[in-house]
C-alpha cells in the first residue's frame, strides 16, 4: 500500500493563470540539481541522521517492546511530559492510528494497553486537573527532552517527582519515571543517571521535530499497542522511493511537493494549509505545522543575507471547516496552497438510513454511507477551489496503517528538508525560538542572562494610554 500525491491542481492547466507550468520547473533546473546534490551529500556527511532511522533501530524496538512488556500492567497510564518536537508526534501517531476514544475504552477494549495522555503545556491548569483524573501512582511519566533542558518539560518533572517521591518515597517513584534525551547534552541525561532512571537515547544527530520515529515517537506509541515496526518500515518504503527518484522531481513525491511550494512562495502564496478528510489524521496538521514553520520561517539564509522566508501553516479539517474557513480559502487573497490529505478505505462504514426519502432536500442522502459523504466532500471541495483558481493538491492514504502513516511522516520529513534546500536556509536550526527562551530566563533571573535583562530593562516602556 502506499501513498500517493496528485498534483494537477497546482498547474496552470487546471486553475489557469495562478498556476504553475512545466516550463516554469524547467527553469529551475540548476537549484533542483543543487537540492537534489545537497540531499545526498548532506545524508552521507551524517546531517540528516532522521533519514536512517527506519534501518539502524532493530535493538532499539527489541529494548522498547521488552520494556512495554514490562511495565504495562503495571500502570494505568503513560504520560508524555513534553513540548514541541518532543509531544507532537507521539499525540499524531496515537490518533491516527488508534480508536479516537481510545482512553474512554475499557483495557480489554485497548488491548490490555494503559491510557496515553499527553501533557504537553504548562498551564497552571493543566497538571492540577490531571491529578485529579488520574491516580498518578499508577502511571508512567515519561520526560522527553532532545535538549534536556526545556523549562516547559523540566518543571513538569520536577513536580511529578516531588509528588511521585512524597506519595511512593524514592525507590517507588524510580520506576515510574522514564526519560528520553540526549546522551550528552542537557541535565535530563544527568538526572536519570543520578537518580537511577530507566532512559532512552534520541540520536543527538537527530534535531526535536524530526525526531518522531526515534524512541520519542516509538515508546508512546509501543504502550498504546501501536506496530512501531510497522511504522519504521513505512518510513523505509517511502525513503526507497526518494533513494530511487533522487535526481527525478517529477518521480519523488516529497521532493515535488517542496518544489511546488517553494515555486508558490515565490509567488506570494505564504500560507500552506493542510487540511486532512479523517478525524484520525487531524493531528497530524499539527506536527506539520511545526516542522513546516520551525523548518523553513528563517531570517537569514545559509549565507548570512536577510531573506525572511517561510510559509505559514494554517490546520484546517474537512468537512468541519468547509464551514468555516473554505470561504476565505475560495475568495479572499490568492496567498495560499491548500493541501487535502484523504483516505481511500476508512476503518469503519456507517449508512445513513433512507428515513425521509420523500424529501428532495434530504432524500438524496438516504442509503448513502458517511464514507462517501466525506469522499464527496472533499471532491467537491477540490473542485470548488480549483474552479476559483485556488492552488491546491492532494495526498492520499490506501488506508491509515502504521507503514502508510510512517510513509507520511518520513514525506513530509523530506519534503521539508529538500524546501529547506531550494530556500537555501537551514532547516534544522530554530534561531528564531531562542529569543523568546533567553528572555523567560532573564525575568526570572537565571545566571548568565545578565545582559540580556540588561537589554529588556532599556526596552521602551508600555504607554498605559494604549491599553483600554
Ligand atoms: O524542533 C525543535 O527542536 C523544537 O521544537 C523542540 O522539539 C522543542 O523545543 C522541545 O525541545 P526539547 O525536546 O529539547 O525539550
Amino acid at each position: 500500500m502506499k501513498m500517493k500525491m496528485d498534483f494537477n491542481n497546482m498547474l496552470q492547466s487546471q486553475i489557469g493563470e495562478q498556476g504553475i507550468t512545466e516550463e516554469c520547473i524547467k527553469k529551475l533546473a540548476t537549484p533542483i540539481a543543487n537540492a537534489n546534490k545537497a540531499m545526498v551529500d548532506k545524508r552521507a556527511a551524517g546531517k540528516m541522521a532522521w533519514r536512517d532511522l527506519p534501518y539502524n533501530q532493530d535493538q532499539v524496538v527489541k529494548d522498547i517492546v521488552g520494556y512495554v512488556e514490562e511495565m504495562k500492567n503495571e500502570i494505568d497510564a503513560f504520560v508524555v511530559l513534553g513540548i514541541g518536537g518532543s509531544a507532537l508526534g507521539p499525540l499524531a501517531v496515537q490518533q491516527a492510528l488508534n480508536h479516537p476514544f481510545y482512553n474512554e475504552l475499557p483495557r480489554e477494549k485497548r488491548g490490555g494497553y494503559p491510557k496515553l495522555y499527553v501533557l504537553d503545556n504548562v498551564d497552571p491548569e493543566r497538571l492540577v486537573y490531571f491529578f485529579q483524573t488520574v491516580d498518578p501512582t499508577r502511571c508512567l511519566f515519561n520526560v522527553i527532552s532532545k535538549s534536556g533542558s526545556t523549562s516547559e518539560t523540566m518543571s513538569q518533572f520536577m513536580i511529578v517527582q516531588q509528588l511521585l517521591e512524597e506519595k511512593l518515597g524514592k525507590e517507588g517513584a524510580k520506576k515510574l519515571i522514564l526519560c528520553t534525551t540526549d546522551a550528552e547534552s542537557g541535565n535530563l541525561i544527568t538526572i536519570a543517571k543520578a537518580e537511577g532512571y530507566k532512559y532512552f537515547i534520541i540520536p543527538s544527530a537527530v534535531g526535536g521535530r524530526f525526531s518522531e520515529l526515534t524512541p520519542v515517537g516509538l515508546i508512546p506509541a509501543a504502550f498504546c499497542g501501536i506496530d512501531i515496526k510497522g511504522l519504521l518500515e513505512g518510513a523505509a518504503q517511502m525513503d526507497a522511493i526518494c533513494k530511487e527518484h533522487e535526481n527525478d522531481v517529477y518521480k519523488n513525491p516529497p521532493h515535488m511537493y517542496a518544489l511546488l511550494h517553494y515555486i508558490a512562495m515565490t509567488s506570494g502564496k505564504n500560507i500552506s494549509v493542510m487540511m486532512p478528510y479523517a478525524d484520525s489524521l487531524k493531528f497530524i496538521s499539527d506536527w506539520y505545522a511545526q516542522l513546516w514553520a520551525e523548518s523553513l520561517g528563517k531570517k537569514y539564509d545559509i549565507n548570512g543575507k536577510v531573506v525572511n522566508v517561510g510559509q505559514t501553516p494554517v490546520k484546517a479539517l474537512g468537512a468541519t471547516d468547509q464551514h468555516s474557513q473554505v470561504q476565505l480559502y475560495a475568495e479572499g487573497p490568492f496567498d495560499k496552497i491548500i493541501v487535502f490529505l484523504g483516505v481511500d478505505e476508512y476503518r469503519e462504514t456507517i449508512t445513513i438510513p433512507k428515513t425521509y426519502s420523500d424529501m428532495p432536500s434530504l432524500g438524496f442522502l438516504g442509503g448513502v454511507t458517511h464514507n462517501d459523504l466525506i469522499k464527496t466532500e472533499q471532491a467537491a471541495t477540490e473542485y470548488a477551489l480549483t474552479k476559483a483558481g485556488r492552488m491546491n493538491m492532494t495526498l492520499t492514504l490506501p488506508k491509515v496503517t502504521p507503514q502508510t502513516l510512517g510513509q507520511l511522516l518520513y514525506f513530509f520529513e523530506v519534503a521539508t528538508a529538500y524546501a529547506g534546500e531550494l530556500l537555501n536556509i537551514d532547516a534544522f536550526d530554530q534561531p528564531g525560538v531562542e529569543e523568546g527562551k533567553n528572555a523567560t530566563y532573564a525575568m526570572f533571573g537565571r545566571p548568565g542572562y545578565d545582559a540580556k535583562k540588561a537589554e529588556m530593562d532599556a526596552a521602551p516602556a508600555k504607554d498605559d494610554k494604549y491599553v483600554i
